[in-house]
């Protein structure tokens, strides 16, 4: 736990509550704490009945006959229950709701779209018969890798209206990243874009879907969306153009009865091995879990236009751009592009363009403003925001107070939001009209979730603010299912260490409020502004250089992206070091995995600090790659400890 101990220091020096106004109270969901406790604990005693009443506002084609199946670790959520999530999100909508935004759009050159339900519905229920007409059924795998576009979200829907299961890849990942997840899902359709716009430039995605689908059998078709208007190689009888399809498409396609337990999406993210999990959903516990946190976390009202800055290919997007929005009926607003183009306010210039009103976006995109400057969010009219939002990394007070002051005037409370791909939806954080801020804090237990912090051999650890492994004690109804292909990894990543418990991979920390501080992960897991990124990956990337012998790749502090990326590297014989190589094994990384994953900086040496057992001991060079000038920690083990006082010396 010693790599976010530095960062827990910093964290614990800001002191300061900061409290809902009471005009926000007045109007908010839910506004008093006992109401919150209430709900909390009855959630606790009778998950059943809690879980339930809520399920119940939904359409049901066949009701459940049982909230909860328990069979640790796997959980069935209102078994026997048949429903749809897009009958949910849309059509259930309509009597009410049939021309309010459901999407609005910005493209990044200043295009604009909306969608009200009506569209919404027309545009889905017609790409999921064009899906159907390729002969997708239900089960079948379908990814998606398009940009910030609403056929991002028209897809994903699609596939849950026949009960395909998506298996949304960002935007920003490289074909060979694609390649090894459409293998591992066995997607029988991909669908993409030509391209997709970000800084001016155009991302080139049917070309790298091309160099995927070499090395890849399982897709027969690829529907190409023409967003950027260059001309593509299209392949006779594999590659259809999204609006050719769509134009002889029928409006029609009534949403399919699905089991509550049918997989709904698959979302790789990254673990402590080289192989990223598919991290599997369902359908009617994700829905019940995501509908009911964006309305009490978000505070949603009829009237609201929500901003989330996430892409879809992140769990974010799902949840809280895609699902949860639209299942509450709200109006969810999509940006294709990046935050400073054609310049730093672009942001803010949205929000004063569609007069947002919630805000939910990462510390590192916070930090990022910042250091660009106030003057930015100065230019527009920011009034009618009334909630901020946080999620992906811990947000350092500095950056918090910033938010605050600088983007919600003191008037708008902050959400910062715990969770994760696996959890599905929002686990801890306060409740906007309920709860005190603590910056730095994520607050409380959202309903349903019961944490706890314990030592390595799990025991509960009682003191106040003391550190220990956060787990989660029982089920939720959006807890992932299982790994992909792979429930003994699902078993063993998250249900082995403390039986019975999930387990996090963070560390945290419990006030004497029952507030809870995130520190960071405890595996071998980086974040990097936001994006979970495995050790490991990168350095098989890096090992499948032909000059690599060996490569160790740690997570230094970084002021703007949290993490940034160190990787050590000791060269085969015949290999010297040289800037241009460095250069050319970081061009390596980006053309394995993808921009996100690109090293800071590589260092190469002559050998790695490894045990007598030679195992490579990472502590050692978090250290050095933090530039510490003293090592810390037990050395004992080392077999030669000149290595280390080499990689000092060498800094
Ligand atoms: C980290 C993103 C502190 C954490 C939704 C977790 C956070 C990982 C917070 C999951 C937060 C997310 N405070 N840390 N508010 N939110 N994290 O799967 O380490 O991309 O385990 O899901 O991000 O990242 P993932």
């Amino acid at each position: 736990m010693d790599q976010s101990a530095d960062r827990i220091e910093a964290v614990l020096k800001e002191e300061r509550v900061f409290y809902p106004s009471e005009d926000f109270k007045r109007s908010a969901l839910l506004a008093k704490p006992e109401e919150y406790q209430a709900l909390y604990e009855e959630s606790l005693r009778d998950p059943e009945g809690f879980w339930g009443r809520f399920a119940g506002e939904f359409h049901w084609f066949e009701p459940w006959k049982k909230v909860l199946e328990w069979n640790v670790p796997y959980a069935k959520w209102f078994v026997g229950g048949k429903t749809n999530l897009t009958y949910n999100a849309l059509d259930r909508h309509l009597a009410s709701r049939r021309n309010k935004a459901a999407i609005v759009f910005e493209g990044e050159p200043g295009d604009s779209r909306v969608l009200t339900y009506h569209d919404l519905h027309r545009e889905v229920s017609k790409f999921a018969n064009v899906l159907k007409g390729l002969g997708v059924n239900k089960g079948d795998r379908v990814t998606i890798y398009l940009p910030m576009i609403p056929e991002a979200a028209i897809a994903m829907l699609a596939c849950a209206r026949i009960g395909a299961i998506h298996s949304v890849v960002f935007g920003g990942f490289s074909a060979s990243a694609l390649a090894e997840r459409i293998n591992d899902a066995q997607s029988a359709v991909l669908v993409t874009a030509d391209g997709g716009w970000r800084r001016g430039s155009v991302v080139p995605l049917k070309a790298n879907a091309d160099e995927a689908l070499a090395s890849t059998e399982s897709v027969r078709h690829v529907v190409v969306v023409r967003r950027v208007g260059q001309e593509v190689p299209m392949l006779p009888g594999r590659d259809h153009w999204y609006h050719e399809l769509m134009a002889s498409a029928s409006d029609r396609c009534e949403a399919e009865p699905l089991d509550s337990e049918h997989p709904l999406f698959i979302l790789y993210t990254s673990g402590s091995t080289g192989k990223p999990k598919g991290v599997m959903h369902t359908t009617a516990g994700y829905m019940a879990y995501v509908a009911l946190t964006a309305r009490y976390v978000f505070d949603l009202k009829e009237t609201d236009t929500y901003f989330c800055t996430a892409d879809v290919g992140w769990v974010t997007g799902h949840s809280y751009v895609v699902y949860g929005l639209l299942l509450n009926g709200a109006t969810t607003l999509m940006y294709e592009g990046a935050p400073n183009w054609p310049d730093e306010g672009r942001i803010w210039n949205i929000i004063d363009k569609y007069g947002v009103s919630i805000l939910y976006t990462a510390p590192t995109a916070i930090r990022a403003f910042m250091k660009w400057g106030e003057q930015w969010p100065l230019k527009y009219r920011l009034s009618s925001l009334r909630l901020l939002g946080s999620v992906g990394e811990p947000i350092n007070p500095e950056a918090w107070l910033w938010y605050y002051h600088v983007i919600g005037k003191g008037r708008c409370p902050i959400v910062d939001t715990w969770w994760q791909t696996e959890t599905g939806g929002i686990m801890i954080t306060t409740l906007p009209g309920v709860h005190p801020m603590k910056p730095g804090h994520a607050g409380k237990p959202f309903f349903g979730v019961e944490p706890d912090i314990v030592d390595t051999s799990g025991k509960t650890i009682t003191g106040a603010d003391e550190g220990g492994h956060l787990i989660i004690k029982r089920p939720w109804p959006s807890m992932l299912r299982t790994v992909w292909g792979d429930p003994e990894r699902y078993e063993r990543q998250y249900w082995s260490q403390y039986p019975g418990n999930y387990f996090t991979g963070d560390g945290a920390r419990r006030d004497s409020d029952g507030y809870y501080l995130i520190m960071g992960r405890v595996d071998d897991v980086l974040n990097v502004s936001g994006h979970r990124l495995g050790t490991m990956e990168v350095e098989s990337a890096l090992v499948s250089h032909p000059a690599v012998a060996e490569a160790a790749v740690v997570g230094r502090p970084d002021p703007i992206k949290g993490e940034g990326i160190v990787a050590f590297v000791t060269l085969k014989a015949g290999y010297t070091p040289s800037d241009a190589l460095s250069a050319e094994l970081k061009a390596h990384v980006v053309k394995a995995i993808g921009a996100i994953a690109r090293p800071d900086e590589i260092r190469f040496t002559e050998a790695m600090p490894k045990t007598r057992s030679g195992k490579i001991m990472r502590r050692l060079l978090r250290q050095i790659a933090a530039g510490e000038s003293e090592i810390k920690g037990d050395t004992s083990t080392l077999e030669d400890r000149s290595v280390v006082e080499r990689l000092k010396a060498a800094q």
